[in-house]
This record gives structure tokens, C-alpha cells and sequence, in this order.
């Protein structure tokens, strides 16, 4: 194996959902660079449309995907249409995610529902789909969160759904093995994206720039690196899990995040 080519995805085809920003679009990003053709899917249609012209201008192969992925059937036809399309699966990101902060005693059913099926459940369907159409050398990653690690308050149903998807990860990797299908995780650190970016935007929009870069300096304490995250840091994590040059890891999850957590 060639150190220089073992990152390659030349004639792959990618799909990623939550694509159209942070941490899924840097990871369509990296992937397409790479040489892979990327199906980027996001709920919001504009913005996995501007990441495919972000592509397209690069020299990349992409094309936009509109999809919730709490929906099963859309799902799987998101999966259906890329091998109709493009002749073949090679590599499913689970990333799409949301984060609605909430104590646990006060968390309603269906919001509980809502985190649970875009975190969790969408895991489960992604991976069931490309499963059913993928060749051995496949890989399925999908995006964790260090909360994995951590309890903190007012993100229960996110951690339920993120520790559900850790566990999903690891048994699709265990009957998913055989196939020569691998599935791990990537788990990133506190990062600078739409998610954490909601939570310093109030009701008429304005982003609120000071709160932001404090919570930021606060969360830079947290890893021994003494600095947060950028998307590009959890897409390289993405490519290598992708790529041949992990062809023998599966069932893992690699934590993005400066050694905040070191399990
Ligand atoms: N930013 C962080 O600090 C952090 C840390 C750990 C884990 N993560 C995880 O990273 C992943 C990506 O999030 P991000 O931080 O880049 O946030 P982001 O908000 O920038 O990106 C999330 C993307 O998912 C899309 N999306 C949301 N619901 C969807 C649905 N139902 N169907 C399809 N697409 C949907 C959004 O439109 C958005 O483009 C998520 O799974 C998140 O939980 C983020």
C-alpha cells in the first residue's frame, strides 16, 4: 500500500447526510477532495445545494439530496436513488443531528421522539439501506459526539440518542463484518458549527458573538490541547474511516475532541 494513495476514494460514491453545513458539509468536503463522488442530503435543500457548488468549484463530482432523515422511506430511497444514479454505495455518513437542550424531567415525549429519531433512528435506517446494496470494502462512520463520555445537564435526550448510536455502531460492525462492510464512529469534541452556534442565536435571529466566543474559550479548557474544534478536524477522522488505510478497524469510535475524553 501506498501511504500517498491509501487515502484515495477515486471512482467511490459517498453519501452524507447533514451535509449542507459544520461538520457533514467539511466531511463531503474532504471526501469529494479525495476523489470521491458525494451525495450531500440535508434537510435544508439550500444549503446541501451551496455545499455541492462549494464541490463543484473545487473540481469535485457532487450532487444535492433533500432529506429528513427521521423518515425511514425517505431514507432508504435517498440510498435506492444513489445506487440508481451513480451505480454504487461505497461509503454512508451518518451525520445529520440535532441538539434541543432541555432538563430530563422537563423533556416532553415528542421532543424526546424528535432527538431521538434525526440522532438515532436515522442511524439505524441509513445503515439498514446501504447495507442491503453494499459491496465488501464499504464503510459506514457515523457521527458520535464526546457526549458519549459525559453526563451534563440539559442534554439527556441527545446523549441517549449519541450512546444509542455507539451502540448501534457496534453491533452493525459485528454483523456487518462478514460482508467485509465496516461501521465505527467518530465522536468530535465541542466544535464551531450550526448547533452550537443555535444556542447564542435568540428569537429574532441575532447571533450573539460575545456569549459565543466565551463559551468557546470555556470549552477550549476542557481539552489538554486547550482549544476547540474545527469541522475539517471530525471530516479528516470521516476520510480515514472511509478510506482503505483503516481497513482493519471496525467497531470503533474515534474521539475528535483533544483528548477531553480518553476512553
Ligand atoms: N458541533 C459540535 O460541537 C458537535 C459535537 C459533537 C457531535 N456533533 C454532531 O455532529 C453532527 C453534525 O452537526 P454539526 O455540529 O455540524 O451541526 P450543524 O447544525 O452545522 O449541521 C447539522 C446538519 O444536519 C442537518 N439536519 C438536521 N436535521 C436533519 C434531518 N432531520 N434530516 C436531514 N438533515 C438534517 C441540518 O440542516 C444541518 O445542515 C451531528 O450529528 C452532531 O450531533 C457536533
Amino acid at each position: 500500500m501506498n501511504p500517498g494513495t491509501v487515502f484515495r476514494l477515486d471512482g467511490k460514491v459517498a453519501v452524507v447526510t447533514g451535509g449542507g453545513s459544520g461538520i457533514g458539509r467539511a466531511s463531503a468536503d474532504v471526501l469529494a477532495a479525495a476523489g470521491a463522488r458525494v451525495v450531500v442530503a440535508d434537510l435544508d435543500a439550500q444549503s446541501a445545494e451551496a455545499t455541492t457548488a462549494g464541490i463543484k468549484e473545487n473540481g469535485g463530482e457532487a450532487v444535492a439530496r433533500q432529506v429528513d432523515v427521521a423518515d425511514p422511506a425517505a431514507v432508504t430511497a435517498l440510498i435506492d436513488e444513489t445506487v440508481s444514479g451513480l451505480g454504487q454505495l461505497d461509503v454512508l455518513v451518518n451525520n445529520a443531528g440535532i441538539m434541543i437542550r432541555r432538563p430530563l424531567t422537563e423533556v416532553p415525549p415528542e421532543e424526546f421522539d424528535r432527538v431521538l429519531s434525526v440522532n438515532l433512528k436515522s442511524v439505524l435506517y441509513g445503515s439498514q439501506a446501504a447495507a442491503r446494496v453494499m459491496r465488501p470494502g464499504s464503510s459506514i462512520v457515523n457521527t458520535l459526539s464526546t457526549i458519549i463520555d459525559f453526563a451534563t445537564a440539559g442534554t439527556g435526550s441527545y446523549a441517549a440518542a449519541k450512546k444509542g448510536g455507539e451502540a448501534l455502531t457496534r453491533t452493525f460492525a459485528v454483523e456487518l463484518g462478514a460482508r467485509g462492510i465496516r461501521v465505527n464512529g467518530v465522536a468530535p469534541g465541542w466544535t464551531d458549527t450550526g448547533i452550537t452556534r443555535e444556542r447564542h442565536t435568540d428569537s429574532s435571529g441575532r447571533f450573539e458573538q460575545d456569549r459565543f466566543d466565551e463559551l468557546a474559550g470555556k470549552m477550549a479548557t476542557v481539552s489538554p490541547l486547550r482549544t476547540v474544534a474545527e469541522p475539517v478536524d471530525s471530516a479528516y477522522a470521516v476520510l480515514y474511516l472511509a478510506s482503505e488505510a483503516s481497513r482493519f478497524v471496525t467497531g470503533h469510535v474515534i474521539r475528535v475532541n483533544g483528548g477531553a475524553s480518553m476512553t
